[in-house]
């Protein structure tokens, strides 16, 4: 497969014409899969593109983007379900947008893939203010991040940056209870639970994890690195 190609999993026949016409456009190799072939060597693709109603797709977009760092991953979505749109951006998609819509955003993309431009976002550290706390729980706030609150739990040795926003129905998770021996944290409003160290919903009523963001300490400063706009 030639390094700057263009690669779906489509089953929609509309959305795979349009996807078509501006892969020509563009001057692009575009393949249709119906799934990703075995990870081998040769298996380069700079985009991605499928739609996040394929059974076990969120699940898939993390092992993609653990798998492939460096590449454009792109969702369809056909029913708007804000909750599952949000889960698909927190596990690394770069781009979700309606299937109409999509054609037409990724035209842009892909002629600055082609163009040589990365799109893939780099990394930048960003520094925790501090919340008094001299044990475990809640130790740290990022309430300017571009993309959205983030805040530090401690347990013991080990702290964890989550994603500050309930999947469920957006309220604060810094507001929640924390208990550090499970590393679990519960909504305060309607009682989901979370790993903030993993990510995973142990319980909801929400459907789908939480973002979680790697930890940097340097002496006391903490710091948490997110993509760079
Ligand atoms: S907002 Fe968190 S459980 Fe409802």
């Amino acid at each position: 497969m030639p390094a700057d190609s263009f690669v779906t999993i489509i089953n929609n026949p509309v959305l795979l014409n349009h996807l078509n016409r501006v892969s020509r456009k563009v001057g692009m190799a575009f393949t249709n899969l119906a799934s990703l072939p075995e990870m081998d060597g040769d298996f380069s693709p700079s985009m991605i593109v499928f739609e996040l109603e394929r059974e076990g797709a969120l699940q898939e977009i993390k092992e993609w983007k653990e798998r492939w760092p460096g590449y454009f991953l792109a969702a369809s979505v056909t029913a708007l379900d804000r909750e599952r749109w949000i889960a698909a951006e927190a596990a690394g998609c770069d781009l979700v947008a309606n299937r109409g819509a999509l054609p037409r955003l990724l035209r842009k993309k892909l002629e600055a893939i082609r163009d040589g431009e990365s799109l893939v976002p780099g990394k930048m550290r960003l520094r925790a203010k501090p919340v008094l706390n001299p044990g475990d729980g809640l130790v740290g706030r990022l309430p300017d991040n571009p993309d959205d609150p983030i805040v530090v739990f401690r347990s013991g040795e080990d702290y964890y940056a989550i994603r500050d926003v309930c999947p469920h129905a957006g309220y604060s998770l810094a507001d929640g209870e924390f208990d550090p021996e499970t590393c679990i944290i519960t909504c305060s409003e309607h009682g989901s639970r979370f790993n903030v160290d993993t990510g995973e919903r142990v319980r909801g009523p929400a459907d789908y994890p939480i973002r979680t963001y790697p930890v940097i300490l340097d002496g006391d400063e903490i710091y948490v690195e997110v993509e760079a706009a």
